[in-house]
């Protein structure tokens, strides 16, 4: 049965059962990851365009070896060696990759939107791999993936979300994906990188560390995005590691058993020791493994094949 492409532009209008769609479809893709011969023809004869105007390691490998995977053809497109820096605009660009007839566009982009834009001006579909501190809508469905993994349902958990929530579009699409899979999510951070009035999106707002994480199930903890960030925010790295950082001493803080996730990258000693990065209650390396298995329901889904399973 044919089903219609679909575009993935953010959480915030996802509804609760198409998330809980995605992530039973990756729980499938995670078995074929995991096989030897890892390649199904899910998606032989399409095309798969990965336009990245942002730096990327994980959101692109992941989005190519998905792809690969389910047997598309993956192109990777970066702004960088690209006609961008000859002054083509961003909708001139995808509606010159859309001409040579990709089935999915993902997209990264630093204005928030600029995947929305995209997809009102192209006939392929559209999925956003971030835009700007707006959505990152895949790494919220990975990072909800790897939880549920864990605890079977994200019913009445709580999720304590840490540092530069301001310029975070992690922080945005876990709030909206979290809660609406029924966990209880807080921020904490320094009163400079809240935005103002977050608490009305629904989350409990911390500037206390320990406040933040007691009694959390799970501790999100968030690079600073320096490339978004103009103004001085805090006074030193050493500083915000001492209020914000997650070290080993303030790890006897954390909940016993309490899961410490990120997104990546990490700046280890500023918001993670490596002790906490890579300790025993880590799951960063999971997220990343299940990153190509939620990606593959993406793309299932986008190219409107998602219903017939990977082997079909
Ligand atoms: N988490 C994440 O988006 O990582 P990359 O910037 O490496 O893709």
């Amino acid at each position: 049965m044919a089903h219609p492409r679909q575009h993935l532009l953010g959480i915030e209008t996802l509804p609760r059962e198409e998330i809980e769609s995605i992530l039973d479809s990756a729980t499938s893709m995670k078995e074929v990851l995991r096989r030897d011969i890892k390649k199904v023809p899910a998606l032989r004869g399409k095309t798969v365009v990965n336009c990245f105007f942002e730096n990327s390691t994980r959101t692109r490998t992941s989005f190519e070896i998905a792809a690969k995977i389910l047997s598309a053809d993956a192109v990777n497109w970066s702004a960088s060696g690209s006609s961008v820096s000859k002054g083509e605009t961003l909708i001139d660009t995808a509606r010159n990759l859309e001409a040579m007839r990709p089935d999915v566009l993902v997209i990264r982009h630093a204005a928030a939107g600029a995947p929305h834009l995209v997809a009102s001006r192209v006939g392929c579909a559209v999925v956003n791999a971030g835009d700007g501190a707006h959505e990152h809508p895949s790494q919220a469905l990975l990072d909800a993936f790897t939880l549920r993994e864990r605890w079977g349902t994200l019913e009445g958990k709580r999720v304590t979300i840490v540092g530069d929530i301001r310029h975070s579009r992690v922080a945005r699409s876990n709030l909206h994906c979290l809660r609406k899979l029924g966990a209880h999510v807080r921020f904490c951070g320094p009163r400079t990188m809240l935005p103002p009035a977050i608490e009305r999106l629904g989350a409990e707002v911390h500037t206390d560390l320990r406040e933040a994480v007691r009694d959390a199930d799970a501790v999100m903890m968030l690079r600073i995005q320096t490339e978004r960030i103009t103004e001085s925010l805090f006074s030193t790295t050493r500083e915000y590691a001492r209020h914000y950082g997650l070290s080993r001493a303030k790890s006897a803080w954390l909940k016993e058993g309490a899961l410490i996730l990120h997104p990546g990258p990490i700046n280890r000693g500023v918001e993670l020791e490596p002790e906490m990065a890579d300790g025993p209650h880590s799951v960063i390396l999971d997220q990343v493994e299940n990153g190509v298995a939620v990606r593959m329901a993406i793309l299932l889904r986008a190219a409107g094949v998602a219903a017939r399973g990977p082997d079909a």
